[in-house]
């Protein structure tokens, strides 16, 4: 699959929280970040734990099992002991629908 693909209403969003979704057999997490919207993996690049029941405090998400911290904007690490970014996928608001791109953003 390519393109982008309608996952959620921006209504379903709420700002400072997170949405897990699955799309083409992908775990996705949707981030809203105040004044932007992102995905990235639902899977910390640490031990992979579950990003999606962590915190989102502005752009920046706790991993719930050892307090690795990403940057949902671009995947950066911001805290360890992750060392690897996570992958983030374009997103776009079309006509009040979330669509992401499933290609990942180098
Ligand atoms: S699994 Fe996320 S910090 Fe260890």
């Amino acid at each position: 699959m390519s393109g982008f693909v309608r996952v959620a209403d921006v209504g379903d969003l709420r700002p400072g929280r997170t949405r897990a979704i699955e799309v083409d057999g992908q775990h996705l997490l949707l981030c809203h970040a105040g004044d932007v919207i992102c995905a990235v993996a639902d899977v910390c690049t640490h031990d992979r734990g579950p990003l999606g029941e962590g915190r989102l405090r502005g752009a920046t998400i706790e991993c719930p099992r050892h307090g690795a911290r990403f940057d949902v904007r671009d995947g950066s690490v911001v805290a360890l002991p992750a060392v690897r970014p996570l992958a983030t996928y374009p997103v776009r608001v079309v006509d009040g629908a979330v669509e992401v791109e499933l290609e990942t953003v180098p």
